[in-house]
C-alpha cells in the first residue's frame, strides 16, 4: 500500500459468539467420527452454533455494537458498513445493509464482500483504502457466519471442521508512525472447484434436484485445500513483510485465519515464531471463516499479547481460492487518549 498516504488503525474490536456448545463427543454421536480423530486432525475440541433465530446479521450486531462501544465511535459517525460473510441472512438484500439498519448506522453505505475465509482480510484492506483516501473517517467491518447452516451433517469430512461466530473492528485515522503498514491480496478462481457451495445462485438455482443431491451444502477437498492452506499462509506473511521492508524476525505477534492448528504451527515455524506468540482458539471455536481472524484478534487484545507499537501479521486463505496478509504497527487508541 502507499505508505504516502494516511496510516489507517483498528480503534475498537468487539465479538460475539452464541451460547449453545458443540462438542466433539457430542458429534461423535451424530456422525461417524471420533473425539481422537477431530483433536489430533484438526485440534478443534468443539463449536458454537448460533440459536434457530439467529442469522449471520444478528451476530454481526452484538459484535459490531461491542466495536463500536470499545472504540468511542457511535453508529451515526460510521461512514460505511462491510461485511464479510459466507452465510447471509439471504442472498440479497446485502447483509451488511441488514446489519446497518439494525445498528443505526444512518450516515453510512453497506455492502457484503465475499472472500471465503480470507473475507475479513478483504474488508479491511477495503476499508483502509476508503479512510486512507479520505473517503470515509470510520468504516465497520463485520466478518460474521452461521456456517452450521451449510454443512451435511451427514459428512465427517466437512461437518466436523466449523462453527458460528462473528467478530467487528472499526478502522480510523492513525498517527504517521502506526497503523496498517502493508497489505497482500491474492486470488485463483480456477481452484474455486476446492471449497464451495453449489446451489441456490444463478447456476444451480434451489429446486428439489439440487437439494436432493445435497448442493446446498458446503463441500470441500479437505487434502487438496490443505496443502494450498500451508503455501498460502507461508506466502502471504512473507509477502506483507517484504513490501513493509520487514523480515520474519520483526514480528511481534502473529494472528492467522482458524482453521486447523496443524497450519497455524506450520506457518509459526515458517516464521520462526514461538507459539505464546501466536494467535490460536480454533480449538474452542472450530473454523468460523470470516468471523475467525477477529475473533482471536480480541482475545489476544484481551490476554494483554498485543502491544502499542508491535507489529502484528494477519494471514488468511480461503474459497475462491483467495489469500490475504496485513501487517499492522498496532496503535492503541484507548493508551493513547482516543482518536
Ligand atoms: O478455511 C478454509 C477451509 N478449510 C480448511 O482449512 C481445511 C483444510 N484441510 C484440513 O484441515 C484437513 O485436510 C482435514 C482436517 C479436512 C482432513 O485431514 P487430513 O489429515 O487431510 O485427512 P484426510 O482427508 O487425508 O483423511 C484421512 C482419513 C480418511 O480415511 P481413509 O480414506 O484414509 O480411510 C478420511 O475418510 O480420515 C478420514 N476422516 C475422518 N475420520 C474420522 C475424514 N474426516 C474424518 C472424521 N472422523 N471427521
Amino acid at each position: 500500500m502507499n505508505s504516502e498516504k494516511s496510516r489507517v488503525g483498528i480503534a475498537g474490536v468487539g465479538t460475539y459468539v452464541p451460547e449453545r456448545v458443540l462438542t466433539n463427543l457430542q458429534l461423535q454421536e451424530i456422525v461417524d467420527t471420533s473425539d481422537q480423530w477431530i483433536r489430533s486432525r484438526t485440534g478443534i475440541c468443539e463449536r458454537r452454533v448460533a440459536a434457530d433465530d439467529e442469522a449471520a446479521s444478528d451476530l454481526a450486531l452484538h459484535a459490531s455494537r461491542r466495536a463500536l462501544a470499545n472504540a468511542g465511535v457511535g453508529p451515526d459517525e460510521l461512514d460505511l458498513v462491510i461485511m464479510a460473510t459466507n452465510t447471509p441472512d439471504m442472498l440479497f438484500p446485502a447483509s451488511a445493509c441488514l446489519l446497518q439498519d439494525k445498528l443505526g448506522a444512518k450516515n453510512a453505505g453497506a455492502f457484503d464482500l465475499l472472500a471465503g475465509c480470507t473475507g475479513f482480510i478483504y474488508g479491511m484492506a477495503v476499508a483502509s483504502q476508503f479512510i486512507a483516501a479520505g473517503t470515509a473517517r470510520n468504516v465497520l467491518v463485520a466478518g460474521s457466519e452461521v456456517l452450521t447452516r451449510i454443512l451435511n451433517w451427514k459428512d465427517r469430512n466437512t461437518c466436523v471442521l466449523f462453527g458460528d461466530g462473528a467478530g467487528s473492528v472499526v478502522m480510523t485515522k492513525a498517527p504517521d508512525d502506526r497503523g496498517i503498514l502493508s497489505v497482500a491480496l491474492g486470488s485463483d478462481g480456477s481452484g474455486g472447484d476446492l471449497l464451495k457451495l453449489p446451489a441456490g445462485g444463478s447456476l444451480f438455482p434451489a429446486s428439489t434436484e439440487t437439494v436432493a443431491r445435497g448442493q446446498h451444502y458446503l463441500q470441500m477437498n479437505g487434502r487438496e485445500v490443505f496443502k494450498f492452506a500451508v503455501r498460502a499462509m507461508e506466502d502471504s506473511a512473507g509477502e506483507v513483510l517484504r513490501r513493509a521492508g520487514l523480515t520474519g524476525a520483526d514480528v511481534d505477534f502473529l494472528i492467522p485465519h482458524q482453521a486447523n492448528t496443524r497450519i497455524i504451527e506450520h506457518a509459526a515455524k515458517k516464521m520462526n515464531l514461538p507459539m505464546d506468540r501466536v494467535a490460536v482458539n480454533v480449538d474452542r471455536y472450530g473454523n468460523t471463516s470470516a468471523a475467525s481472524i477477529p475473533l482471536a484478534l480480541e482475545e489476544s487484545l484481551q490476554a494483554g499479547k498485543i502491544k502499542d507499537g508491535d507489529n502484528v501479521v494477519m494471514v488468511g486463505f480461503g474459497a475462491g481460492l483467495t489469500w490475504a496478509g496485513l501487517l499492522i504497527k498496532w496503535y492503541d487508541y484507548k493508551a493513547n487518549n482516543g482518536r
